[in-house]
């Protein structure tokens, strides 16, 4: 556990050197995520002159704590760089991400960031997604009948619930974890998923980066994408 937190840091440490002054900077959610914004709140108290756009209020919690200044999305002209943790990404740049929930905000953020990183340590690689359930987020009106529907296309969708209670979502809604999604693979299903009213968004990105950083015991790697 503890060598998985050292790599998570060691990731984020090497993306904290693509980090420039006077960057609008997206700041992802996870644990991965915290040690960079722990690093962008160096990089501030030493001086450079950073905005930064938060996936969620944990993060936003984290940059006030750390003195990052936070600016609204939705007063930011653009976002220079976004940096992210993932749950699962493939030889494909293809990821899985919203274990932490954050997944619209995450989703949203990455695309309109001119650059994205994603950090990791190594178990995040896999041949092929699937391990990890698909996070998919639904309103709370109608999310009965709409995984209803989803069980009938022979899916397992499971209400995410988090300390005995229904897990919201920054956003006020609810999580739908969606196992065994073979054979159809994650892009086609999540492609599905959008045609059906209630679903916000699901937590397959596409090969939004533009590279990945991924520690192991002996190395971090930068790789292209
Ligand atoms: C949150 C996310 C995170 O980026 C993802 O869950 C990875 O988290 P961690 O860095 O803690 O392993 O998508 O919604």
């Amino acid at each position: 556990m503890r060598i998985q937190q050292e790599q998570k840091q060691a990731a984020a440490l090497k993306a904290a050197e693509y980090i420039r002054d006077n960057m609008v900077l997206g700041l992802g959610t996870g644990s991965t995520a915290y040690y960079l914004i722990r690093r962008a709140g160096e990089l501030v108290k030493a001086g450079m002159r950073l905005q930064a756009v938060a996936t969620s209020r944990s993060s936003e919690k984290l940059a006030e704590e750390f003195g990052i200044p936070l600016a609204d999305i939705n007063e930011v002209s653009r976002v220079d760089l976004t940096i992210d943790g993932v749950d699962e990404i493939d030889p494909n740049f293809e990821a899985v991400k919203g274990g932490g929930g954050a997944l619209t905000r995450e989703k949203i953020t990455a695309y309109y960031s001119e650059q994205v990183i994603w950090i990791m340590d190594h178990r995040k690689q896999v041949s092929r997604l699937g391990a990890f359930p698909l996070p998919v987020e639904v309103l709370p009106f109608g999310w009965h009948l709409l995984s209803e529907k989803i069980h009938g296309l022979g899916y397992a969708p499971i209400l995410r619930v988090e300390n005995g209670q229904t897990f919201r979502t920054d956003n006020g809604n609810y999580i739908l974890d969606i196992h065994s999604p073979s054979p159809a693979g994650y892009r086609k299903l999540s492609d599905l998923l959008h045609s059906y009213p209630g679903v916000v968004e699901t937590g397959y990105f596409p090969a939004v980066c533009s590279r990945i950083i991924v520690a192991d015991s002996s190395e971090v790697l930068v790789i292209e994408n």
